[in-house]
C-alpha cells in the first residue's frame, strides 16, 4: 500500500480524490455512499447569488407587502435552484451529513457580485462546512465592461467572503483570463487558499430547424483534462494557493497526471455520474497499484514533478512548443485526395 494521503486547503485527506458538485452530494444518503466508496471529501452543488437575493427580497416584500415592483422583481429570478435545495435546506443538509460521515464537507457557493448574500458563507461554515468553495461562474456580456474590470469585481468578492470566514476557501475559476498565472496569484492574495481549475462552461447549442437556443448539458469527456494539467504544470509552486482541478478526471491515470502537474486534489463529476459511485473504489485501487507499480511511496512524492518548475525544457508548456507540434502532424495517406 502506498500513502495516498493529501491535504487541500490545509484539510487531511486519505486520498487526493474528491466528489465535485454534482447531484451525487445534494443528499444525505448520497454523500455517505460517496463516503463508503472511498471518496475523500465532498463538494456540495452550489447555493446562487439569485437564489440568497431572492430569499432577502422575500424579506423586504415582508416589509414592503402588496407593492407592485416586488412582484416584477420576482420575474428576474429563475424558479428554482436546480437542486431544489433552497438556502435552509441547504444549511440543514451540511448539518445533517456532518452527523453522517467524517470525510469534510465543502460547501459551495456561486456567485459574482458582493453583496447581502455573502453572509450565507458564515452561515455555512456555522452550519459544520469545513470549507467553502467559491464558485466564479460569470459569463461578461456586457461590451462595455472591461476585463481589468471583471478580475477587479472577482478579487473584491473573494475578499469579501474571506473576511466573513474562519474556515478556508477554494475558488473555482473560469481559464478566460488573459492572464491566468497573474490572476491565479492576485485570488491567492485576496485570500483564496486553494484554486479550483477550471469551471466547465455549458455551452448552448442551436437547433437551427426551430431557431432555438437549446440549453445542454453533456458530461466531460478525458480530454478536457489537458489545458487543466497545462495550467496546473504553469502555476504550481508560483501561487500561494493550493490548486486541485476539476474537468475531465476520468480514471486513476487522470488523478496521476493531475498530481504530476502539481494538484493537491482531483476532483471528479462526470465519470461517477456516467459509471455509479463504485468507479471511485476501481479509481482508488488503481492508483495505489499505480503507485507501487513505479515505486512511488506516497502521493506526495509524485506532486509536481511534471510541473513547469520541474521539467528539464519548460519551452513544452509555451508558445515555443506550438511550432513543434504544428510541424509534427502527417498528412494522412488520401488526405489530398477528393
Ligand atoms: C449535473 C451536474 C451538476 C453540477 N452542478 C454544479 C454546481 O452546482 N456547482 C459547481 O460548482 N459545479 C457543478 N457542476 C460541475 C462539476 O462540479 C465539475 O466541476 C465539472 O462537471 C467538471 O468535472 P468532471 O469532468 O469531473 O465532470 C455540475 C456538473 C454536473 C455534470
Amino acid at each position: 500500500m502506498s500513502d495516498l494521503t493529501t491535504t487541500w486547503l490545509g484539510l487531511k485527506l486519505k486520498s487526493p480524490l474528491v466528489a465535485s458538485s454534482s447531484p451525487l452530494c445534494d443528499s444525505v444518503e448520497g454523500i455517505v455512499r460517496l463516503e463508503d466508496h472511498g471518496v475523500a471529501a465532498v463538494v456540495l452543488p452550489s447555493l446562487f447569488e439569485e437564489q440568497l437575493e431572492l430569499e432577502s427580497a422575500a424579506l423586504d416584500a415582508d416589509l414592503f407587502r402588496g407593492s407592485e415592483s416586488f412582484a416584477e422583481a420576482l420575474t428576474y429570478f429563475p424558479e428554482a435552484p436546480p437542486h431544489g435545495l433552497g438556502p435552509d435546506r441547504y444549511l440543514e443538509l451540511i448539518r445533517r451529513a456532518k452527523e453522517r460521515v467524517n470525510i469534510p464537507v465543502i460547501a459551495s457557493l456561486n456567485g459574482i457580485s458582493e453583496g447581502g448574500w455573502v453572509r450565507y458563507a458564515r452561515l455555512m461554515e456555522e452550519a459544520g462546512a469545513d470549507a467553502i468553495e467559491l464558485n466564479l461562474y460569470a459569463i461578461p456580456t456586457d461590451p462595455a465592461r472591461t476585463g481589468a474590470a471583471v478580475e477587479q469585481g472577482d478579487l473584491e468578492l473573494v475578499a469579501a467572503i474571506r473576511r466573513t470566514l474562519r474556515v478556508p476557501m477554494a475558488v473555482k475559476l473560469s481559464p478566460f483570463f488573459s492572464a491566468p498565472a497573474n490572476m491565479g496569484r492576485r485570488l491567492g492574495e485576496a485570500g483564496a487558499d486553494g484554486l479550483v481549475l477550471f469551471n466547465r462552461f455549458y455551452q448552448p447549442d442551436f437547433n437551427i430547424e426551430d431557431q432555438e437556443v437549446v440549453a445542454s448539458l453533456s458530461l466531460s469527456r478525458p480530454e478536457e483534462l489537458l489545458l487543466r494539467l497545462h495550467w496546473t504544470a504553469i502555476l504550481f509552486g508560483r501561487v500561494g494557493a493550493d490548486i486541485g482541478i476539476t474537468g475531465g478526471v476520468h480514471s486513476a491515470r487522470d488523478v496521476v497526471k493531475c498530481i504530476m502537474a502539481g494538484a493537491q486534489v482531483a476532483f471528479m463529476a462526470s465519470a461517477l455520474l456516467k459509471n455509479g459511485v463504485g468507479h471511485a473504489d476501481r479509481v482508488l485501487a488503481d492508483l495505489d497499484r499505480w503507485l507501487d507499480a513505479h515505486e512511488y511511496a506516497s502521493v506526495a512524492q509524485m506532486r509536481g514533478g511534471m510541473s513547469y518548475k520541474a521539467v528539464p525544457d519548460a519551452s513544452a508548456y509555451e508558445r515555443g512548443n506550438y511550432m513543434k507540434v504544428l510541424g509534427s502532424y502527417t498528412l494522412r495517406t488520401g488526405a489530398l485526395d477528393d
